[in-house]
């Protein structure tokens, strides 16, 4: 290979990983800062009748009210204005599914809310089977899917326990025909304790009780990227990944005292740049990424996200009683801006799923 073409490998695959950017002058749509804008929040969460109590910070009784005002202003262009109605005619009789653990379950009631609040009258159902929810736009014929799947390589019960293979994946043929996967796992291979749900790793040939939980990630993350390599075709579906969203648990990150945590922040960080540094697992999924054959764009929303250490709902999710929350977000909120951004990359590039049409 001549240094032209090594070049030129290498530029494409600084824009795979950057990935999504905006049309009109290729800028990055994943930095930028928060700026105040009365015009937001996008909704309010009596307006989205089957919004999850664990996300509904308005109503569990948050009383500071700037969190809901904060719009993403990339620093070199403009994030195109949502409209639901243009939304949901691109992917008209298709199928989009979140498949992740419970962040993914925030952007998929997020999405579910934006669209009901911009389109009130159109019909939906909600279905809820096992860990798959599907909330369908019978008008559009569109399915809106959620999959509980904290580590998207298996958990199987075996005679002496749980085993966590790391290079199994059967949940894939659930994922197969879809026509937009966005996938999401990180902070479920950091639970231990009783919020572990296996008690071996397997790792290849080997067994074992426990190991490095980054680098056991890491490993998944290469087993799910040989199954899309594998098994997506690109001409039928587009593959994102949901990038690792960070939580607010140790204030000393952002510049304040240590022991304090996401409860009373009710400002984002100013600026661009969070002092708390890059969340090593975003790292390695961005390597993973950068390794694959076949394209899966990632939403780059670590570091915007970290920005929002106002943006969680602390004592004011699950009802308000069961202690504090600094990794879900408030809804209305943050996962709203995530939406808007998976929204511009739909929109940027046709659909490869719309050229049969
Ligand atoms: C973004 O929008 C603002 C306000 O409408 C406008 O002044 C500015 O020129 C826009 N910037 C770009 C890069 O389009
Ligand atoms: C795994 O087991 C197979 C078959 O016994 C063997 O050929 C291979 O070298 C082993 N791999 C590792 C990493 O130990």
């Amino acid at each position: 290979m001549g240094w032209s073409s090594s070049i030129s490998v290498v530029l494409f695959l600084t824009l795979l990983i950057h990935g999504i950017r905006s049309a009109e002058n290729g800028c990055n749509l994943f930095e930028g800062s928060w700026v105040y804008d009365d015009s937001y929040p996008l909704y309010h969460s009596s307006m989205c009748p089957f919004i999850e109590p664990a996300f509904d910070c308005e109503k569990n009784g948050r009383p500071d009210k700037f969190y809901l005002n904060y719009r993403w202003q990339p620093t070199g262009c403009n994030i195109t204005r949502f409209n639901g109605e243009d939304f949901l005619t691109r992917l008209r009789g298709k199928s989009l599914m979140f498949v992740g653990d419970s962040l993914s379950l925030n952007q998929w009631q997020s999405l579910t809310c934006m669209l009901h609040v911009a389109l009130p009258s159109a019909p939906y159902s909600i279905v809820r089977n096992g860990g798959l929810s599907i909330f369908t736009f019978k008008s559009y014929g569109v399915k809106l899917m959620f999959s509980r799947n904290a580590f998207l390589v298996d958990i199987v019960g075996e005679k002496n326990g749980r085993v966590l293979k790391l290079d199994s994946i059967g949940a894939g043929e659930t994922w197969k025909g879809v026509d937009v996967l966005i996938f999401d796992s990180w902070h479920w291979w950091l639970h231990t304790g009783r919020k572990q749900p296996w008690d071996f790793i397997q790792d290849g040939n080997q067994t074992v009780r426990d190991m490095d939980r980054l680098v056991a990630y890491e490993k998944a993350m290469k087993t799910w990227a040989k199954w899309v390599d594998d098994n997506v075709n690109p001409a039928e579906t587009r593959v994102f990944f949901q990038g690792v969203s960070p939580d607010h648990e140790n204030a000393e990150k952002w510049g304040e005292h240590a022991g304090e945590t996401c409860l009373r922040e009710s400002r984002p960080v100013l600026g661009s740049k969070y002092p708390g540094g890059e969340v090593p697992a975003e790292l390695s999924l961005q390597k993973v990424i950068r390794s694959m054959k076949k394209t899966v764009e990632l939403l780059d929303l670590t570091t915007l996200s970290q920005l929002r250490k106002d943006g969680h709902p602390s004592i004011y999710g699950n009802g308000g009683h069961r202690g504090l929350d600094c990794s879900h977000w408030c809804l209305p909120g943050l996962p709203d801006t995530w939406n808007l951004l998976l929204y511009s990359a739909l929109m940027q590039k046709s659909l490869p799923i719309l050229h049969s049409n």
